[in-house]
């Protein structure tokens, strides 16, 4: 009789290893190894492209508008994907359960009523999912075809016969093979249900859509170890207790991987938001010290975000600095720098700063509301409310040039704020648009001087 080797597979990462170990050595999270059955050596099915041979092709030869993108009517996704969906590509979409996956798979589905689109369900009955499309007022959807089924083979097959122009897979977590042992939302079986749709997808030139859950740290979960193979990776958040969702492309290979789509939840579905900036400034408090409006650029538009500091005496021990939706190790860096080239005395001070509405931003524009919304803290003295900052801040406290000057001054005046902060280098060749008012500022501490009423 043939020995059975088993092995075991870290459900985060993928690592194998032929004994049980507590913590993987490849990416270090304890207790996530599983036995898993080796697959047998023959798969019974034969891949779907085997039958199609093609040859080489010389680069000269390749079309180039072959690239050809499909609208789903839905601007915000439309714009996170690159323009629109590409034929023949892989898409992951991952988020909490209950952000509102599925909503917005169906919201697309409906939404293409000149293609047949095929809905594959694994978490929910054909009833369930109909109630939800009532909720989105679906009418006359005959192009949406549904199948409640998990068996990776009998939906492979289903795909073939019918050639849909697109295809949702929700979830990726709930398909298996049973050819494998392993359980469904297994690596193994992730792994292989992927690579099998992936392959589907390039031979018939069929989009797919793979749904996945997150873990609780924030991971992909077991899709994380596909992430290589689909050709975008779009994540969907949002916090709990507020109704607006930000679909972000973490991977594209079709489009800017800065893009991010506003979705707010309602009664009947997800709706666009057009014009996030006022969304982001609806909270605002007038006149609150800690509180700065920043313009900056996610992928190829300008948004205004409102950053928040508070800086208050530590009561005991080390001094704590804490960030929501902003690099800490850069807070620190500025920190210093207003200790320095300020003189603010930050030492025995515990600093928080929060970007307003649960966005992260990454791009050093935003240096210099951080900066003023830290002063303004420790101070307690309001930034100018009618005024806009943007700058990144060097070691030595100068003002250094931003990219994309315009968008940021015109969506700032669009918004109705009379006076925008910024570079003073970035001066220079600037247009004044509309009646916005353009202070150039050369040094932190004079841009303090410009905000702070
Ligand atoms: P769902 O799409 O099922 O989430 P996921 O697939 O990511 O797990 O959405 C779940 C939540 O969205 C649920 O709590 C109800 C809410 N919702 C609305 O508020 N309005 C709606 O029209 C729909 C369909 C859902
Ligand atoms: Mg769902």
């Amino acid at each position: 009789m043939a020995k059975i080797i088993t092995k075991y597979v870290c459900q985060s990462c993928g690592y194998v290893s032929p004994r049980w170990v507590g913590k993987c050595p490849n990416c270090g999270e304890w207790n996530t190894f599983v036995e898993e059955a080796p697959a047998p050596l023959k798969l019974s099915r034969k891949s779907p492209g085997a039958a199609s041979r093609v040859e080489p092709v010389s680069l000269e030869h390749i079309d180039k508008d072959e690239i050809q993108r499909a609208h789903t009517g839905i601007t915000e996704f439309d714009r996170v994907l690159g323009g629109g969906l590409v034929g023949g590509s892989l898409l992951l979409i991952g988020g909490d359960p209950g952000i509102g996956k599925s909503t917005l798979m169906m919201q697309v589905a409906l939404r293409m009523n000149k293609q047949v689109v095929l809905y594959i369900t694994g978490e929910e009955s054909l009833r369930q999912i109909k109630l939800r499309a009532d909720r989105l007022h679906a009418k006359g959807a005959d192009h949406v075809l549904l199948f409640a089924e998990t068996n990776l083979d009998l939906i492979l097959d289903v795909i073939e016969r019918g050639s849909p122009d697109l295809v949702v897979v929700d979830s990726i977590q709930t398909m298996y093979r049973p050819g494998l042992e392993s359980a469904p939302g297994s690596v193994s079986q992730v792994r292989e249900s992927s690579a099998l749709l992936l392959r589907l997808a390039k031979t018939r030139n069929i989009p797919i859509f793979l749904v996945g859950h997150v873990t609780k740290e924030g991971m992909i979960a077991g899709p994380k170890v596909i992430e290589h193979m689909v050709d975008t990776v779009l994540q969907f958040e949002g916090e709990a207790h507020h109704t607006y969702r930000i679909l972000r492309a973490l991977k594209n290979r079709f489009g800017s991987t800065n893009e991010i789509g506003v979705f707010q939840m309602h009664e009947e579905g997800l709706r666009e938001v057009q014009n996030p900036s006022e969304l982001f400034l609806s909270e605002r408090r007038y006149g609150a010290s800690g509180s700065t409006v920043v313009a900056s650029i996610e992928g190829t538009r300008p948004i205004l975000i409102e950053v928040q500091a508070l800086v208050t005496p530590t009561s005991y021990g080390v001094p704590q600095r804490n960030t929501t939706g902003f690099d800490i190790r850069r807070l620190s860096l500025l920190l210093a720098v207003l200790e320095k080239r300020v003189g603010l005395h930050l030492g025995a001070q515990d600093v928080f700063v929060n970007i307003a509405g649960g966005v992260k931003i990454d791009e050093p524009a935003v240096d210099l509301g951080i900066a003023a919304s830290i002063t303004s803290s420790l101070r307690d003295v309001p930034v100018d409310s009618a005024s806009v900052a943007v700058g990144e801040i060097g070691l030595g406290g100068e003002i250094r040039t931003i990219g994309n000057i315009d968008k940021r001054v015109q969506e700032a005046a669009k918004l109705g704020f009379k006076r925008i902060v910024v570079p003073a280098n970035n001066l220079k060749g600037l247009k004044t648009s509309g009646d916005i008012e353009l202070v150039g500022v050369d040094h932190v501490e004079k841009a303090m001087q410009e905000l702070l009423a």
